[in-house]
């Protein structure tokens, strides 16, 4: 079934929408409660002890088979405020949608008044889902429309849905966003759900949870909060709450991403403030607005090929940026950051500069940013043009597609790909 953003009608109206809008202050900011450090733990244990009552301390702990571990750290916690609790690791990468029913039918015998996910992206928005589900199971989640389409009145079962995030990068903990797949499409299609009730009441950023990150999780979740970071601060709906906290973002992750990937756990000053950049890229993007196309050729990408959601998205930064540069200087702004001097140099060339600079920082985490230099799967050039159509379509049928500066088609998308298959600039 296709989603509202599919819809042709939706498409056309999309670019008038914004006609009498100040550029990006029509939008919304939207923010959790966020408790950070050693201490966060303790401080939400107090808060739950003081709002809630005792008939009322009940947790469904959802997390995935990876990640239950990281339970033994709120235990004490738990226990302290006598919070009867469940845990359920059910949730599976890319979030199918059969999870999200599982997770509710669970919340239905358990009856929790409390919501805790404990893990990475998939995680945070199989719990989102699975809060919609048990609340609302009349919502077609296909349907959910963003803030002007309808309340859905959610928290009428669950008072707080609390996120504490093991990786460092998707930001899902901030954000109002789901990222699902509807596995009923041939190939299987990634779904965005937008909606402010789905965002967590509260946040815990504690570096306990992301110490072990392995290196190519630390790599991967890094780029795609670059992704959200460059790729929302060059879109249209940008405003200066957003550009400030995109620009810190990605200050803080061209200063710390290589440490942590390099050092992992022996490093926690990097992995804390990966933390923090990771929250910045999400409030500065997704959570609050849109990361870009570079999100649209990725999600498109990663689920036709099985590669992980930040690679993906990360190997078309350049080329979103390079697409979208036509219409906009704003990526002009982001020079500086990456050691760029700016006077007495052309246009272009500053460009070219620039795309070769984030491509550089890329490669610095190992991260590949051309399709043929993927390892792990690797890509044949024959599979990948036979797939061309379908790349070029899911990513025009992206919601990410409806917010871009520059007009965009699917042949323009297919192009894309094809410059994205050697890594050439995009001239067009
Ligand atoms: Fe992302």
């Amino acid at each position: 079934m296709p989603t509202w953003y599919e819809s042709q009608i939706i498409k056309d109206l999309m670019p008038i929408l914004g006609a009498r809008a100040v550029r990006g202050l029509e939008t919304n900011f939207f923010l959790s409660r966020i408790y950070t450090g050693k201490s966060a733990l303790l401080k939400v244990t107090r808060y739950l002890e003081a709002v809630l009552e005792k008939e009322e301390r009940r947790a469904l702990i959802i997390t995935d088979s990876f990640t239950e571990r990281f339970v033994k750290y709120i235990d004490d916690y738990l226990q302290l405020i006598n919070m009867e609790y469940k845990i359920w690791s059910g949730v599976l990468p890319e979030v199918p949608i059969s999870t999200i029913d599982e997770g509710a039918k669970v919340c239905e015998g358990f009856k929790p008044k409390i919501i805790i996910a404990i893990g990475g992206g998939s995680v945070m928005d199989t719990a989102k889902m699975i809060l919609v589900r048990y609340e609302r199971p009349d919502q077609n989640l296909f349907m959910i429309l963003p803030s002007i389409g309808a309340a859905l009145g959610l928290r009428k079962k669950i008072k707080y849905l609390i996120a504490i995030p093991t990786t460092t990068g998707t930001g899902s903990e901030v954000a109002t966003a789901a990222l699902i797949t509807d596995n009923s499409r041939d190939p299987p299609k990634k779904i965005e759900v937008v909606h402010e009730e789905l965002l967590a009441d509260i946040t815990i950023l504690d570096s306990d949870f992301v110490k072990d990150l392995p290196p190519f999780l630390t790599k991967a979740t890094g780029l795609d909060a670059l992704a959200h970071a460059i790729g929302s601060f060059t879109t249209n709906w940008g405003n200066p709450y957003f550009d400030a906290m995109n620009k810190a973002c990605i200050e803080e992750i061209v200063k710390y991403l290589p440490r942590s990937y390099k050092y992992g756990g022996k490093d926690l000053e990097a992995r804390s403030h990966m933390q923090a950049a990771s929250t910045l890229a999400a409030f500065g993007s997704y959570g609050n607005q849109a990361p870009g196309i570079n999100h649209a050729l990725g999600h498109s990408f990663g689920k036709i090929f099985n590669i992980h959601h930040g690679i993906a998205v990360s190997l078309f930064l350049p080329y979103g940026i390079a697409f979208k540069a036509k219409v906009t200087d704003k990526w002009m702004q982001l020079c500086p950051i990456f050691g760029i001097e700016t006077e007495n140099k052309k246009r272009e060339s500053l460009l070219i500069e620039l795309i070769q600079s984030i491509k550089n920082f890329i490669h610095s985490v190992d991260g590949p940013t051309c399709v043929k230099n993927i390892i792990g799967p690797k890509i044949e050039k024959k599979n990948y043009f036979k797939n061309i159509d379908n790349l070029a379509n899911y990513a025009m049928n992206d919601a990410v597609t409806l917010t871009t500066y520059r007009p965009i088609n699917e042949e323009l998308y297919k192009k894309i790909f094809e410059y994205a298959w050697d890594g050439s600039f995009i001239d067009f």
